[in-house]
Parts: C-alpha cells; sequence; structure tokens
C-alpha cells in the first residue's frame, strides 16, 4: 500500500505530516510523491489565507480526476478541513473523508472504520511526530497547539482551537530522541511558544499550570541536552517576557533569532485587529532584546491593507520599519476568511491599494535586509548545510540567525555544521568565501501571500 500525503501551510502542518506519516507507516504505509503512484492520497491543508486555500481546490480538482480514473482514497486533513469552506469543497470535490488538526488520531480508526485498510495497528495512536530517519539534521518538535488569542483577521484559533502545552517530560524524550538520532538542530513549534505551559486565558500575567515549567525553563533544559542547535517559532509579543531574553542570553545552544510578529505599526489598526499591545510596547520589547542580545536576528510578520488601513496608519508601519531595522520581514495582504470578526465587522479596502502598500513595505524591508546582513561580511559564522543550492557548486544552509548562506562545495562537502567566513551579503543571502555570486543574481524566494 502506497502513500501520498502532500502538505501546504506552516511549519507546524509539515510536523502534522510526519505524525500521519508515522501512523501510516505502522499500518504498513510506504511513501510516494506522485498521486498518481498512491494508493492513499491525504492533502493537509492550510486556511490562514485565500492562497494556499485556492491551492488545496487545485490539487483536489486533480485528486477528483484520478479518482474517476482508478480506485484512489482521498482525504482532506488540516485547517481547511475545520472549516465549513473546506467540508463544501470536500463534498464538491467528492473526498472520502476529513479530518481537522485536532484529530491526528481519529486518522486510523478512519480508514478502518471505512474499510480502507484491514491493517491493525499496533503501535499507540499519536499526534506527535517520532524521531526522523539517521541523516536528518534538522527537525520541528510541537510544544504548543492551538491559540487562545482572538486576533480579528485569524482563522487559526477557529480551526485549531485553544491553546494546549505538551507536558515537559514529553518533550524532553523527544528531543533527547531526536539527538540520540544524529538531529543537529530543533525548533520547537508553537502558535505562541512563550505561553507555553500557562494557564488557559489572554495577556501578560498568566499563571503557570500546576507541574508545568515556564518557556524560560523550558528553553534552558532543552538546551541542556547536548543538541547544537535550539531553535523556536512563533512568538506573541504579549508575552515575550524578559526572563525569556535571559533565558536565551544564558543558553549556548539557544540560537539567537526572534520571529516576533508585529502585524502593523500603529496603534488604531493594532486595536482594531485586537493584537493586546501598542506600537509603543512592542519597541519597548524589541529595545530590551537589543540590548540583551545585540547580535540577535529579528525578524516580523506584517499584514497590509487591514480593513480601514489609512494611508497614514501604513506609513506608521513604514516608520516602525526605521525603528526596528528587522533581518527579514514576511510580508502579507490582508486576505478576508469567512467567520472572522474582521470579516464580520469591517469593510475590505481595494486590492489595488494592498498591492501597492506590499511593494513600498517590500522596498524599505530590502533596504533594511541589506543594512542588517552586510554586519556580517567579514564575520566567521557557524552555518548548518543541508544541501545542494539552485546554483551549480554550491551548498545551501542557514546561520544560527536563521540568514540562509551560499558556501561552495569544496568548503562543504555534505550536509552538517561548517564554520565559514562571510564575503558578501544581498539582502536575501549570504555569501561565504569562495562563492561568487552569479550574473543576475540568485534565485531567492520572496515570501509575499
Ligand atoms: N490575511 C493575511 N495574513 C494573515 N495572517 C494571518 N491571518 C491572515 C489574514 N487573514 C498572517 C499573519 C500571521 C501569519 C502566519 O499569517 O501575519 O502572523
Ligand atoms: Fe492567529 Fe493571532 Fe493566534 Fe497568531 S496570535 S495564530 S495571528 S489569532
Amino acid at each position: 500500500m502506497q502513500a501520498c500525503v502532500i502538505t501546504l501551510g506552516c511549519q507546524m502542518n509539515e510536523y502534522d505530516t510526519h505524525a500521519i506519516q508515522s501512523q501510516l507507516a505502522g499500518i504498513g504505509y510506504s511513501f510516494v510523491d506522485n498521486i498518481h503512484d498512491a494508493d492513499l492520497v491525504l492533502l493537509n491543508t492550510c486556511a490562514v489565507r485565500g492562497k494556499p486555500v485556492e491551492k488545496a481546490r487545485s490539487i483536489l480538482g486533480a485528486l477528483r480526476k484520478e479518482k474517476r480514473r482508478r480506485p484512489v482514497t482521498v482525504g482532506l486533513m488540516g485547517c481547511l478541513a475545520q472549516l465549513p469552506e473546506g467540508q463544501v469543497m470536500g463534498a464538491q470535490f467528492g473526498v472520502d473523508f476529513m479530518l481537522g488538526p485536532g484529530a491526528l488520531t481519529d486518522l486510523i480508526p478512519a480508514l478502518q472504520q471505512k474499510g480502507f485498510t484491514s491493517f491493525a495497528f499496533k503501535d499507540e495512536l499519536r499526534d506527535y511526530a517520532p524521531p526522523p530517519p539517521q541523516g536528518v539534521l534538522s527537525a520541528h518538535v510541537a510544544i504548543t497547539r492551538g491559540c487562545n488569542h482572538k486576533c480579528t483577521y485569524c482563522i487559526v484559533p477557529t480551526t485549531r482551537g485553544p491553546e494546549v502545552s505538551r507536558p515537559a517530560a514529553d518533550i524532553l524524550r523527544e528531543v533527547e530522541a531526536l539527538r540520540a538520532a544524529g538531529v543537529v538542530e530543533v525548533n520547537l513549534l508553537g502558535q505562541n511558544v512563550n505561553s507555553y505551559g500557562l494557564e488557559p486565558g489572554l495577556g501578560p500575567h498568566r499563571k503557570l499550570l500546576p507541574g508545568f515549567p515556564s518557556f524560560a525553563e523550558l528553553l534552558r533544559m532543552v538546551g541542556q541536552l547536548g543538541l547544537p542547535r535550539v531553535r523556536f517559532i512563533t512568538s506573541h509579543p504579549i508575552n515575550f517576557t524578559d526572563d525569556i531574553i535571559a533565558a536565551i542570553a544564558e543558553t549556548p545552544a539557544v540560537c539567537r533569532y526572534i520571529h516576533l510578529p508585529v502585524q502593523a505599526g500603529s496603534n488604531r489598526t493594532l486595536r482594531r485587529m485586537a493584537r493586546e499591545y501598542t506600537r509603543e510596547y512592542y519597541l519597548e520589547r524589541i529595545a530590551a532584546i537589543r540590548s540583551q542580545l545585540p547580535d540577535a536576528t529579528i525578524s516580523t510578520d506584517i499584514i497590509c491593507g487591514f480593513p480601514g488601513e489609512t494611508e497614514e496608519d501604513f506609513e506608521e508601519t513604514l516608520t516602525l520599519y526605521d525603528a526596528v531595522r528587522f533581518d527579514m520581514a514576511f510580508m502579507f495582504i490582508y486576505s478576508e476568511r469567512a467567520g472572522t470578526p474582521a470579516a464580520k465587522h469591517f469593510d475590505d479596502i481595494p486590492h489595488a491599494t494592498k498591492v501597492a502598500r506590499l511593494m513600498r513595505l517590500i522596498e524599505r524591508q530590502k533596504y533594511w535586509s541589506l543594512q542588517q546582513y552586510r554586519r556580517w561580511v567579514g564575520q566567521t559564522v557557524e552555518v548548518l548545510v543541508k544541501g545542494p543550492a539552485h546554483e551549480a557548486n554550491l551548498m545551501q544552509g542557514h546561520t544560527r540567525g536563521n540568514h540562509t548562506v551560499v558556501v561552495p562545495n569544496t568548503t562543504a562537502p555534505r550536509p552538517g555544521l561548517y564554520s565559514v567566513r562571510i564575503a558578501h551579503a544581498t539582502p536575501h543571502m549570504l555569501y561565504a568565501e569562495g562563492a561568487a555570486v552569479p550574473e543576475g543574481g540568485f534565485v531567492t524566494t520572496a515570501v509575499l501571500n
């Protein structure tokens, strides 16, 4: 029996795909990349913006064609499967079953109930991934799932439900197993990792649940397990406390890469997004990070064209860029999500306005990225080389600060950790000594939408 699991969306979905694959492997499936070779196709979807939903629709169209030609079981999984929009789409494209992201452990029973498999599952059903095969250098570990926030644009609290922290002992056991399997970098995942271990609710004053360490304590514990690199994503500014900054500063294994989504620069927009902080509060957190971790990489997420965003509001996002000087930014055009408060209460603004603002943001970001990336020229940095770059004779990896680096394959013949001197920088890339900048530049992946 062969399965093909297609993953759209975020790193949490990549992690969920590993958990799904481990369950399927437990009942005897092997895996193929091509839907035409598969007996079972699972589409692990994303619903955060319109683009990934459209992508799911087009893949479901291809799968419907495949189903007409031969017997193949199709499952719609992930965030879209949790929404009325996804249920309608699943019925329209004739999928065999749908399971949301909170129901990963229902997959095998669902396959069995519907008679799609006669295999018995011997392992424990779980929604956490087992250690990857030998040779994988970097792995995700989910530490929280779901989100308690109520950002007015966001569908995630609806699709993934309220925040749940995973017991620390399970996390430590999993990280230890990864280390034993040769992994050198773990990425602790959650919609808001900083609120790990906190009681239900919102805001900066939540207490710890009995028996749970704080996120800062967890970082210290994971940092002591002997892995060279520990990173984490995503953080919410409201819970990014001083003790987290101190834990990063004091734990050598923890990478100094902080992804701190701000979403907008104007207090009026932040309030209407229900982000729970002001521009001033965000800038104060950035100052605290910079004072303790002067070499930290700071990146962000920005939404442009939120309903009702005026030219003045948008200009405050530009001035925030100048105040923070982000190393990297993931910039998105606002995408209305049915069922969110913003869709119910606010009117969208013209698409052309959103695009024009996005372009201005990208230009500003390029300028600051170049300034930040240039700080590394002449310095010797640690690179985790993962594999070949697009260009001949070059390997690609990333620094502890998450900058992409290209390295000559004579310096780094195979994946692993290397120490290299940076010779050149562009807004998207660092070049190790000996890696010539090709004419016309490199193929870079711009994350726009
Ligand atoms: N439209 C555009 N971007 C969104 N994001 C979340 N919801 C939306 C939406 N409706 C962005 C936020 C978040 C990132 C993962 O996706 O910037 O941080
Ligand atoms: Fe969505 Fe806000 Fe939760 Fe992030 S914090 S997942 S943007 S609701």
